[in-house]
């Protein structure tokens, strides 16, 4: 479907006029801490359809359910440990999703056929007015088209999704910038799916922590994967991006040693200045990097990059989400010098 796309604000009468899309059946680009998503009933399944359709998103990837309350997790999931009420207790709202076994009021669309479902509390206020305002909690994956970089403004929305959907709450820059944790429960452990802002580190002072290896490592065809995000090609620019992995000295004199058309480097900010060949720097901390990866991968775009080196994050803290978003828009491709 054509839809004229309206750009609106959180005023209270535009936060209205977006839960009455959700109301219809309808979707909203909503804002989160995170990143963007694209929001509709996550109890109605043509409308969860609809988002699928406006991604091209493959149907075998679940959809994290958006709730607003904490004691919402019993409205859509069941047998809850403990576990996940200390830590819903400590980081809720907030980015951290957690996998638990789903009730049958979420739509099997909703859950790409799983019997689990990824829930959130979103700490964003536009987020959490929409959501409370509609009575309903939203399944959102991030609002960009599927295998792009996820959008981190109104305007990377309105990019991707003009015509798509009937609205887009413009709520500004999301402060965390990459996608929140994804994790499961082991017993007493918590499996990390998918880092995210919420580190492994503040993790493991509640809980043993296991880090997927598929967080660092590609799939094999075929292989079975515990979250179905992790076999897809994420995040990518058109441009092929090479994550380059050795000492700012070395990246520095690599990058240097480069040319040519359509040929940028992606440093960290205290490199900028030593870098003879075009570039966007993405930060220094591993936070600012979260902040402005998915940003500065949109510019190549742009920009009609056709090669970027990026120099290789820290993979400690936030960092190793980071590092992942990086290593999927690279396609795996590692060059250490
Ligand atoms: O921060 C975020 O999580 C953003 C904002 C909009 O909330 N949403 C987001 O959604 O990143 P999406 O759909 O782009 O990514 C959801 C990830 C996918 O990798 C999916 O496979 C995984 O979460 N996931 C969702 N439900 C799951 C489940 N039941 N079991 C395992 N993985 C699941
Ligand atoms: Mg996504």
């Amino acid at each position: 479907m054509q839809f004229e796309t309206k750009l609106l604000s959180s005023s209270d009468a535009d936060i209205k006029e977006a839960a009455e899309i959700i109301l219809k059946g309808g979707i909203v680009g909503m804002p989160t801490e995170t990143v963007y998503g694209l929001a509709a009933d996550a109890e109605n399944a043509d409308a969860v359809a609809e988002i699928f359709r406006a991604k091209g998103r493959p149907q075998d990837n679940p959809l994290i359910v958006h709730i607003g309350d904490i004691a919402d997790f019993e409205k859509y999931a069941k047998n809850v440990p403990d576990m996940a009420y200390k830590l819903a207790e400590k980081f809720c709202p907030g980015p951290l999703t957690m996998v638990l076994p789903k009730r049958d009021r979420i739509p099997d669309v909703t859950s790409a056929g799983l019997d689990t479902v990824g829930i959130r509390m979103p700490s964003h206020k536009a987020a959490l007015a929409l959501i409370r305002t509609s009575g309903k909690a939203v399944a959102a994956p991030s609002a960009n088209l599927s295998g792009s970089p996820s959008p981190t403004t109104a305007d990377h929305v309105m990019n991707d999704m003009r015509g798509r959907i009937p609205a887009i709450i413009d709520g500004g820059s999301c402060p965390v910038g990459v996608e929140s944790t994804v994790i499961s429960f082991e017993g007493n452990a918590v499996r990390i799916l998918r880092p995210g802002f919420i580190s492994a580190e503040e993790l493991s002072e509640f809980a043993e922590v296991i880090i997927d290896r598929h967080i660092t490592e590609a799939a094999e065809c075929g292989e079975r994967v515990l979250s179905p995000g992790m076999k897809y090609k994420h995040y990518s620019p058109k441009a092929n991006v090479t994550i380059i992995e050795g000492s700012g000295t070395d990246y520095i004199n690599f990058v240097n040693s480069q040319g040519g058309e359509g040929v940028y480097a992606m440093p960290f900010d205290c490199d900028e200045k030593f870098c003879k060949i075009p570039c966007i720097p993405y930060g220094d901390s591993s936070e600012e990097q979260a902040a402005r990866l998915f940003a500065a991968l949109r510019k190549f775009d742009e920009l009609g990059a056709k090669q970027v080196y990026a120099r290789c994050p820290s993979k400690e803290g936030v960092g190793l989400a980071v590092y992942n978003r990086l290593l999927r828009a690279a396609g795996f491709e590692i060059k250490v010098i």
